[in-house]
């Protein structure tokens, strides 16, 4: 884990978190439960894409090829960019390729959210969304041979080293891997306080 301190952090800090990472990485599983641990909102910039087109992700690549996707995807960032400078409590998780692209990278980084670059060996992460194909029918236009996928990954893996830290998820549940970004973090003390007696934790 890297231990530079994320912007925003701290026990007063973040009111929003960001996770990025490949594909496979568990940025909507782990943003899911660490939502339901702080009391937050989780959202899936995927699914912001999809609202805001009216259409799937794989249409839209097949459609609009991935530049459309690009351009799809960068407007949905920048909707939800917005709603977090009002301070809104979110867990955000991006697409693969979306911290990849330098205009969103630098969006994010002017938010001053702290980001979390969710990791795992790249055979693992493709065991995982091979497997996400099979029994949830999860379809991801960029996943290609292991080969393509393992040279993506290579060449994507500098810029996810740009966020505020890197948490490892091989061989850690879901719910451990949240509980120790919070940890990481110091996220939402005030959100805890308030849910004290009320909300119960995810499984
Ligand atoms: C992509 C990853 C996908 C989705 C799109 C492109 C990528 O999201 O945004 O298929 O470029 O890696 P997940 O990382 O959630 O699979």
């Amino acid at each position: 884990m890297l231990s530079r301190k994320a912007p925003g952090s701290g026990q007063s800090g973040a009111r929003a978190v960001i996770l990025i990472g490949f594909m496979g990485a568990g940025k909507s599983s782990v943003g899911r439960a660490l939502a339901e641990q702080l009391g937050w909102t989780f959202q899936d910039l995927d699914e912001r894409t999809e609202l805001r087109e009216g259409r799937r992700v794989p249409e839209i690549f097949r459609d609009s090829g991935e530049s459309g996707f690009r351009q799809a995807e960068h407007l949905a960032l920048r909707d939800l960019l917005r709603e977090l400078r009002t301070g809104a409590e979110r867990v955000v998780a991006l697409g693969g390729g979306a911290f990849v692209q330098k205009d969103n990278a630098a969006l994010v980084g002017a938010g001053g959210v702290p980001t979390v670059f969710l990791d795992a060996g790249v055979e693992e992460l493709w065991q995982r969304c091979r497997r996400q194909a099979e029994q949830q029918r999860i379809e991801r236009p960029l996943l290609g041979s292991l080969e393509r996928f393992a040279e993506l990954y290579e060449a994507r893996r500098r810029h996810y080293m740009k966020a505020s830290f890197r948490q490892e998820t091989s061989g850690k549940t879901v719910q451990e891997i949240a509980a120790e970004v919070i940890q990481a973090l110091g996220l939402g003390p005030r959100s805890r306080d308030r849910s004290r007696g009320g909300r119960g934790e995810k499984q």
